[in-house]
């Protein structure tokens, strides 16, 4: 699913970049010249490359995903940019093949959420982690607070008749409850768990533009759209039309969001 995406990421990274500025500088805060990074679930791989600016030519940073086709993206976009500190590892979330104790950070944007057991994840982090080092960690908030995606899942689930995602299924809100997030390091031995939530609102210049983007970033979502007829596209995206009008604003649309960002210490 997260395959047929990766065209998608590439195609907006720069958007995706922007709209995460303000929760990418809380997860890179920690981050000092010398650091070794690793981030997972990379997508495209732009919190990993600018974690590269920061720790400099003496540290380094490995950017992984589960996901070949998106590791691509992210491979290519290190050789445009030809940092030597940065590699990239194919590495699934909840089994990281890698030894104890050999990173200073872990970075995770938008991911956790979507394994199936994200307290064998966070365990994977601490064993991974030296002590003194951090998690720095960001999920969807709840549903109702995300109606810049939430209403694509619904406009596709009235559409084919089912909830997307459907029940027990990992999906973009997971994880969208502040005290478990936080239990989930507490519980694996991280101290100084902080866990805050921002503003990510979607801004862009109209609906066309929402639909345009929002899609081709769905995961999932955007694959099941894909593979329906056109005219049940075509109501899905007159649905979403007339659920997003509200958002309105003089500059085009602003669609509410909010992230929770998961700061930890080992
Ligand atoms: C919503 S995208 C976020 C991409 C990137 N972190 C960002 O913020 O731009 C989720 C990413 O998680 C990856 N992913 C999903 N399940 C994973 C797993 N079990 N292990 C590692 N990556 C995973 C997907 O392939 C996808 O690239």
């Amino acid at each position: 699913m997260w395959s047929a995406a990766a065209p998608g990421w590439e195609r907006h990274a720069r958007f995706v970049e922007r709209r995460e500025a303000t929760v990418s500088d809380l997860l890179l805060a920690s981050l000092r010249p010398g650091t070794t990074v690793l981030e997972l679930g990379c997508g495209p791989g732009g919190l990993g490359l600018a974690a590269a600016e920061r720790v400099g030519p003496s540290g380094s940073v490995v950017l992984s995903d589960v996901v070949h086709d998106m590791l691509a993206v992210a491979e290519r976009a290190v050789a445009e940019r030809g940092l030597p500190q940065v590699s990239t590892r194919l590495l699934d979330l909840e089994d990281l093949d890698l030894p104890d104790r050999s990173v200073d950070v872990v970075l995770c944007r938008e991911a956790l959420m979507l394994v199936p057991e994200p307290s064998r994840a966070a365990a994977e982090m601490a064993r991974v982690l030296r002590p003194g080092g951090h998690a720095a960690v960001s999920v969807w908030g709840p549903r109702p607070d995300n109606p810049w995606i939430a209403v694509l899942l619904d406009a596709v689930g009235d559409a084919v008749g089912m909830e997307v995602p459907p029940p027990g299924i990992p999906g973009p809100f997971s994880l969208d409850d502040a005290d478990r997030l936080a239990a989930l390091f507490r519980g694996d031995g991280f101290a100084d768990v902080q866990v805050r939530a921002v503003a990510t609102p979607w801004e862009g210049p109209s609906f066309d533009e929402w639909w345009n983007v929002v899609p081709a970033l769905a995961g999932p979502v955007g694959t099941m759209l894909a593979g329906l007829p056109p005219e049940t596209a075509e109501a899905i995206r007159a649905a979403c039309e007339q659920e997003l009008v509200r958002y309105e604003s003089a500059t085009g649309l602003e669609v509410p969001g909010l992230t929770l960002v998961a700061t930890a210490r080992r």
